[in-house]
């Protein structure tokens, strides 16, 4: 063996260890969510002037260990900040190899193995959506899917656009939900619609879009001139987990011969559930989802798949046909590249069929059915104690709440939320600094809320319970 290849064994072997020392210490809960350190201090813990001569391979796992040192634990038990948590190994296998073989998903001459996965992914997908006829395409996040989808909508009502741009009669109008993610406003002013041109409609007292508001909505914007074209429900809000009612919606899209768009980037992984996929139920009368692995599932991120119910959408939307890449030749009804906002672009799906062929439909079932029980769970722990008060009803798997502590629980209405909110900062920042747990806040209903994130299925109830009275001992 030459000592080249010696020192890359003995790198790749220490970088194995570091990987399942890491995983082992996180799925025990040891050690802190977080070493918190200001920017200054953390610039210089990371020493991050760059040498002008190379310090060789030798510095590699010096690198890694302490790159780990200082990152968010988002596998550890207690980091419920996102909407993603724990650590899958065989989809942090396929990251790697992903990264070994290094290509592009453009062409399937480019990428065989991936295109062929991507494409068996995309499969599967589609029929847990419903979507028999379906194709899609993986993208960095969902709010590029999410973007992917309202550019295929404005495609189908505006055809010209393509070739033309949007003309000043179009006058496109777009409607989502008070509390949809912010990248549908955002795709929305990139498709050239503005902020304006989207109609945030309001939703009822779980945070689901209203149909009859929605019905409405059209209507006034019908009478101002306006053009309606798509209307995004969310499976699964960012905020208080909700799903909006997709079967109504429905009806109205189908009445009115609008575009809708499911934005399941949260909430579609219920599809995965038996007992939980009615929550999306009319699905598969939609026209495109966005669903992302990377939260509910737990694979890395990202990975996350835009889903269309008739294929051809998206390369009609989005190919370009360059013919220095696309060679026309038989293998080309294989090539990605055309169907996606990007060039070059990650082999994301690898490490998602790694996870599914350790896991398979019944394990990922598993997993959101554990996730939604663990929500359910720490709502029954938390109604236990006096001063924890229920924000939203919790329809999926967040659990949005504020605390009181005893002296201040008198208060009545708005003053109580005022204290509620001071506390809410307070303690999650106390929480953060001492790195025992990492719970993320919201705006709801005009003050800080806590949402607790069922993302990871080791978390238990020893580390819901701390939690707890985390929050009680911090106040
Ligand atoms: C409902 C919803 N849609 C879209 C997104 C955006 O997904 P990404 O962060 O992958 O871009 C999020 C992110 O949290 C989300 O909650």
């Amino acid at each position: 063996m030459s000592s080249q290849t010696e020192t890359i064994e003995a790198l790749f072997e220490g970088a194995a260890r570091l990987a399942s020392e890491t995983l082992e210490e996180n799925r025990a809960g040891r050690g802190p969510v977080v070493r918190r350190l200001s920017p200054e201090e953390l610039g210089r813990a990371l020493e991050l002037e760059l040498p002008a001569e190379g310090r060789g391979l030798e510095c590699v796992l010096e690198l890694a260990a302490k790159t780990l040192r200082y990152s968010v634990q988002t596998g550890h038990t207690r980091f419920t900040n996102q909407l993603f948590g724990g650590a899958d190994p065989a989809a942090i296998v396929g990251e790697w190899i992903a990264a070994l073989s290094n290509t592009s998903m453009y062409t399937f001459e480019a990428a065989p193995v991936g295109t062929l996965v991507e494409l068996a992914l995309l499969d599967k997908l589609n029929d847990f959506v419903g979507f028999s006829e379906g194709e899609g395409v993986f993208a960095p996040g969902g709010s590029i899917s999410n973007l992917m989808c309202v550019l295929a909508a404005r495609q189908r009502a505006f055809p010209h656009i393509k070739r033309e741009g949007l003309r000043p009669e179009d006058r496109p109008v777009m409607f989502v939900s008070e509390e949809s993610h912010y990248s549908l406003e955002r795709a929305g002013l990139v498709a050239g619609i503005g902020t304006d041109g989207t109609v945030l409609v309001a939703v009822d007292e779980v945070g689901r879009m209203r149909p009859e508001e929605l019905e409405r909505s059209i209507a006034s914007e019908r009478a101002k001139g306006r053009t309606p074209f798509f209307v995004a429900a969310t499976a699964g809000t960012t905020v208080a987990g909700a799903f909006d009612p997709i079967a109504d919606i429905a009806d109205v899209t189908e009445s009115q011969g609008l575009w809708l768009h499911i934005d399941g980037s949260y909430g579609a992984s219920a599809l995965l559930s038996r007992r939980q996929r009615g929550l999306l139920a009319g699905c598969d009368r939609a026209d495109s989802m966005t669903w992302n692995p990377h939260k509910m599932m737990g694979v890395p991120i990202s990975s996350s798949a835009t889903l269309m119910r008739t294929k051809g959408s998206l390369e009609e939307t989005l190919g370009m046909h360059a013919d220095y890449l696309f060679h026309g030749n038989s293998d080309n009804a294989y090539d990605l590249g055309d169907r996606s906002l990007q060039c070059g672009r990650r082999v994301d799906a690898l490490k998602l069929w790694f996870s599914w062929q350790v896991q398979g439909d019944r394990g990922f079932e598993e997993r959101i059915d554990a996730l939604f029980g663990q929500a359910a769970r720490f709502r029954e722990l938390m109604e236990e104690r006096p001063g924890f008060r229920l924000i939203r009803e919790q329809e999926g798997t967040n659990v949005c709440f504020r605390y009181l502590h005893r002296e201040k629980r008198g208060a009545e209405g708005s003053e109580r939320d005022l204290h509620e909110h001071a506390a809410t900062l307070a303690i999650r920042a106390q929480l953060a600094e001492e790195g025992s747990f990492l719970v993320n806040y919201a705006s709801l209903d005009g003050a800080a809320t806590f949402r607790f994130v069922a993302a990871n299925p080791e978390t238990g109830d020893e580390d819901l319970t701390a939690l707890l009275e985390a929050i009680e001992a911090a106040d």
